[in-house]
């Protein structure tokens, strides 16, 4: 007996063991996907951590730059630009085959004090506009193959962001220059990289109609006039309780609009986006929080069309490394590795997702 019970016992175990996920290694996102999959990255991480650069050489194709490319970073005096970060991050991607997609040549939010605090006429800060536009972009030419010209311009009534209730949220963009700031400044960039892609970002279309309309009206404004305009960003940052109904509808309306279209942002926190200490990640929310990476790859897949699909980017790779758990300091695990840089439930979801 014990004789064909032993060679039994080690096979079923040797079964068990190949099928745990974590030990058998799946088709990587990159290879899985009929799109670019990305990620936004630190170049801190990169320099100093193995396993992020691993699981970001072997499971993404696109990378996108977080903080680097932004005026605080990469424009910290009137008359200085610092490279220095964005060039460790884009020398990595092109050293390892990566889409670079660059993010963001104008944002209300990040913006060193001597911009906030500029004094000078609208002809001044159109120079200022101008100049950091051509400056950066052409730096970067045929490197990056893509940009986040505006980031988040709209309010959320759906109208610009000019003087806000709270100061932080107004646009010293459209305080200064006039609501078509936003198409001169597409202009500019296409005028430094003729052959760079240009993206129109912003959040919440998949909460917000208003929103959500604002960006589509924009983009065929946009086309009628000739601006250089390729594409449009949904962020995607949510909440695991995101209707899907809202998503299928931002991708819907979005993918209409007839342009690129980039998920650009994503992460799906588990919290809900309530500041709770004391939540545990449980079974129940690992797969509430999978299903829905599922639907969204899915989604982008069945929606947006073939020759409109820019990517799906997440924001950041693991728990450990992302904004809401490290900036906001929301105690969350949104992403699809683990703080070891372990693939999640969620990983394997949205991994489902991108070949069903
Ligand atoms: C965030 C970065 O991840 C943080 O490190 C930084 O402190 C603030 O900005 N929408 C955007 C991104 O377009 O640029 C933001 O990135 C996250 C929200």
């Amino acid at each position: 007996m014990q004789r064909f019970l032993r060679p039994l016992a080690v096979l079923t175990t040797a079964l068990l063991l190949a099928c745990r996920p974590q030990d058998t290694a799946p088709v990587p996102l990159k290879d899985l996907a009929p799109f670019p999959v990305g990620a936004s990255i630190s170049p801190t991480l990169l320099k100093n951590n193995a396993a992020y650069r691993n699981v970001l050489s072997t499971e993404f194709s696109s990378i996108s730059v977080e903080n680097a490319q932004k005026w605080g970073t990469i424009h910290p005096e009137q008359t200085r630009f610092n490279f220095t970060d964005a060039e460790t991050i884009v020398d990595w991607a092109r050293a390892n085959g990566k889409r670079v997609h660059g993010h963001t040549l104008l944002w209300h939010s990040y913006n060193p004090a001597w911009l906030t605090n500029f004094q000078g006429d609208s002809t001044a800060w159109e120079n200022l506009m101008k100049t950091h536009i051509h400056t950066v972009v052409t730096h970067f030419k045929g490197r990056v193959a893509s940009w986040d010209v505006v980031n988040e311009a709209f309010s959320d009534a759906g109208t610009l962001r000019n003087v806000e209730a709270k100061p932080e949220d107004g646009s010293v963009w459209r305080q200064h220059l006039g609501p078509d700031y936003i198409a001169r400044a597409f202009r500019y960039a296409h005028e430094a990289d003729p052959a760079a892609l240009l993206f129109f970002n912003e959040f919440g279309q998949e909460s917000n109609p208003a929103k959500l309309k604002a960006t589509v009206d924009l983009a065929a404004d946009f086309k009628r006039r000739g601006v250089p305009i390729h594409g449009l960003g949904l962020q995607f940052h949510l909440g695991v309780s995101q209707s899907e109904n809202g998503l299928s509808e931002a991708l819907r309306q979005t993918a209409a609009a007839g342009l690129l279209v980039h998920i650009s942002e994503l992460d799906i926190l588990v919290s809900d986006w309530k500041k709770d200490p004391t939540l545990q990640y449980t079974d129940a929310l690992q797969n509430r929080q999978s299903a829905k990476y599922k639907f969204i790859a899915q989604t982008y897949r069945l929606l947006v069309p073939k020759a409109q699909q820019h990517g799906i980017t997440t924001w950041n790779v693991g728990d450990s490394d992302s904004w809401i758990t490290q900036g906001l300091k929301y105690t969350d695990w949104p992403l699809l590795f683990d703080a070891n840089y372990e693939r999640k439930k969620a990983y394997f979801g949205f991994a489902e997702g991108l070949k069903n």
